[in-house]
């Protein structure tokens, strides 16, 4: 176990996925030992990239069981998250800042029987979602600028990291904290160490030499001897 008794996750990210052989690439993202997918919904309007919509999830969801997270880099999340909820994905992430309602948005996810989480770019303080902390299920911190993949890792969220994980402490809460964005073997285990116990990987996961088993494994042992 990590130095701060987490229980770690691994969720590769899609994007770098061959989008013309997506459920094989899925199922062997959890042939390789990943806990949940992590889909990267991006609209052209919150984030300057556009990828897949609800249909695309829904016609992989066979092909695997681990849950599907959304990550959702939208301008409107009211609208678009029952559609990911109806399209098998068990958690949505809302980015707080594209929504005016945050508490109404998130208990409109849980009424719909999916978990719900909230999305904080680097220069978004941990007091924006200190009153939603009871809503959510998991807390998602980018340790990079939302948009693409292969970035460079952002270690001045650490910080922010260590703060949500003691308010998360100290209220007994149950909430796990998701860092994405420039996770790889170099950075896991500073970020394990500053509170996190989800990471998304995206280029470390697809483009490792030995293939990504090797990565997910390398990933989780840096992590839990952190
Ligand atoms: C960026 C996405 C991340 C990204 C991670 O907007 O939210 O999930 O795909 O990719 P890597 O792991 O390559 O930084
Ligand atoms: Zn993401």
């Amino acid at each position: 176990m990590n130095e701060n008794n987490l229980h770690i996750e691994i969720c590769p990210s899609i994007l770098p996925a061959d989008f013309s052989r997506l459920g094989s690439e899925l199922e062997a993202l959890e042939e390789a030992g990943a806990d949940r997918i992590h889909w990267d919904i991006m609209d052209g309007n919150f984030v300057p990239n556009l990828t897949i919509g609800p249909d695309t999830v829904a016609s992989c969801r066979k092909n695997v069981e681990i849950p599907f997270e959304a990550h959702l880099m939208v301008e409107d999340p009211d609208l678009l998250s029952p559609m990911f909820i109806e399209a098998g994905c068990e958690l949505i992430m809302v980015h707080v800042e594209s929504v005016r309602h945050l508490d109404r948005t998130l208990n409109v996810i849980l009424n719909s029987g999916a978990k719900a989480g909230v999305t904080l770019n680097p220069s978004t303080p941990i007091e924006s979602i200190t009153n939603v902390l009871h809503l959510v299920d998991q807390v998602l911190i980018m340790s990079v600028n939302p948009g693409f993949g292969g970035q460079k890792y952002l270690p001045s969220q650490e910080d922010k990291i260590k703060v949500l994980r003691n308010i998360i402490t100290e209220r007994d809460l149950s909430i796990h904290i998701e860092i994405d964005g420039g996770i790889n073997e170099n950075t896991i285990g500073q970020a394990t160490k500053a509170g996190a116990n989800v990471f998304v990987a995206g280029s470390a996961v697809f483009n490792h030499p030995n293939g990504p088993a090797r990565a997910i494994q390398d990933l989780r042992k840096i992590a839990s001897s952190a």
